[in-house]
């Protein structure tokens, strides 16, 4: 297989695909453009060698991996083999935890690849989840003020969802992707065969985020998306390509015109006040899909008790995610009270002036259609509302 790929080196410079239809090796290939930045993007099946082929355009001196300590040994091996076909490659693994998604994560990993002999003509590379990418997205973003990013995501979450992004950030204090920035790749590869052979939970917890885009921004998907998910979360190739190409046309939706997510993107925000909070009080026992799933729950029954969204579209939230299989309830050690103090840090405060006693959120009108305050996609919410609209995820038992 040769890629048609083109890569050049440049932050601001255009990468482009000549569009060819998607073929067997490629069910997805793509050029994904958001704002004045567009980055090749392919999901392969079995595409090692056209990877290598795509890799060699880069004219790298080495490669820079961070991989993910998680991934199965042979994809591993099978990647290290493919970039060490094109160029040494220096590979560290990462073990992905919430709580190493740090600064001084990325610091350490910025002077084992200076020490190791990184330079402007180097490449970082992602190998693993969303978290792996974030942490190393934003080392490629810093190194020598930014060199040359690719992602190989290997979670559904990551291909669907955080590769189709420019952002990158790691934790600080009690707030999530407090420390970060926007920062392009130079190219998105996955192959749908890593992904066929994920855990169901992993699957899950990526549906979370898809049935989040099809609520908050293309409801006329949603028939589709009930109809096409199930509670055991084994999905077929097809189905999984379908899927992300859902997630690709929602994403650019939103952020076509608004590549930093401050405008339009803000929606993709649903569900993330509250399920970051679960997210972080969990110490990450509660996975990021999951999490967002809680938290649009929690959104959409604020909405309701402001006499915005009908019952009956916030029912359709729980149907989706009970189709999906995702939990609708919080677990019992993960504290309201905790996640209310991490709802007060969440990092959208400062789009609208608040009260202390108040916090921005995206809340939906209706399917689709979020309600604006001052331009933003986000309306002010009483903290004691937030507080009580727990009650939704906790419904089991009268914890605190
Ligand atoms: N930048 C963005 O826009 C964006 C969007 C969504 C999520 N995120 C971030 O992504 C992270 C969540 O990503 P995630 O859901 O991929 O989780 P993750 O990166 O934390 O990975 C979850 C687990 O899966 C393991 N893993 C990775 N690949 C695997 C494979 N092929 N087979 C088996 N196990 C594998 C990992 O080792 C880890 O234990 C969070 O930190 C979240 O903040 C960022």
């Amino acid at each position: 297989v040769t890629s048609n790929l083109s890569i050049e080196n440049s932050l601001s410079s255009r990468t482009s695909i000549p569009q060819s239809p998607p073929s067997v090796h490629h069910p997805i290939q793509r050029e994904i453009r958001f704002g004045n930045f567009t980055y090749p993007y392919v999901v392969a099946d079995n595409g090692w060698s056209s990877l290598g082929t795509t890799l060699a355009q880069l004219n790298v001196d080495r490669f820079f991996v961070v991989a993910d300590a998680g991934i199965p040994a042979h994809l591993r091996e099978r990647v290290k083999r493919t970039l060490a076909s094109v160029a040494p490659s220096v590979v560290i693994d990462l073990k992905s935890t919430e709580r190493r998604k740090r600064l001084s994560v990325v610091a350490d990993l910025a002077e084992e690849f200076i020490r190791e002999g990184a330079t402007r003509r180097s490449c970082v590379v992602a190998l693993g989840g969303g978290l792996v990418g974030n942490v190393t997205g934003l080392l490629a973003s810093l190194l020598f003020r930014g060199i040359r990013l690719v992602h190989l995501p290997t979670t559904l979450l990551a291909v669907s969802d955080s590769t189709l992004s420019l952002k990158q950030a790691v934790n600080a204090g009690d707030i999530k992707n407090a420390l970060g920035c926007f920062y392009p790749p130079v190219l998105v590869w996955s192959d749908i065969r890593i992904l066929q052979d994920l855990p169901a939970s992993h699957v899950r917890g990526a549906l979370c985020e898809v049935a989040k885009n099809v609520l908050a921004i293309v409801p006329e998907r949603y028939d589709e998306l009930v109809s096409l998910a199930r509670p055991n979360a084994d999905y077929s190739q097809a189905e999984l390509i379908r899927i992300i190409d859902l997630c690709i046309t929602a994403k650019s939706r939103v952020m076509v015109h608004d590549a930093c997510e401050v405008r339009s993107g803000l929606v993709l925000e649903y569900g993330h006040t509250v399920g970051h909070a679960i997210e972080l009080t969990s110490g990450g026992s509660v996975s990021h899909g999951y999490a967002i799933g809680l938290g649009m729950l929690v959104a959409a029954e604020i909405s309701v008790k402001l006499g915005h969204l009908n019952r009956n579209n916030a029912d359709k939230h729980t149907e989706i995610l009970t189709r999906i299989g995702a939990p609708i309830q919080a677990p019992a050690d993960v504290h309201r009270n905790s996640v209310i103090r991490c709802v007060i840090h969440d990092n959208k405060r400062g789009y609208l002036t608040t009260r202390p006693t108040a916090i921005p959120m995206v809340l939906l009108r209706s399917l689709g259609e979020a309600i604006h305050t001052d331009g933003f996609p986000l309306c002010r919410v009483p903290v004691k509302l937030v507080s009580e609209s727990l009650d939704v995820v906790y419904r089991t038992c009268g914890r605190t």
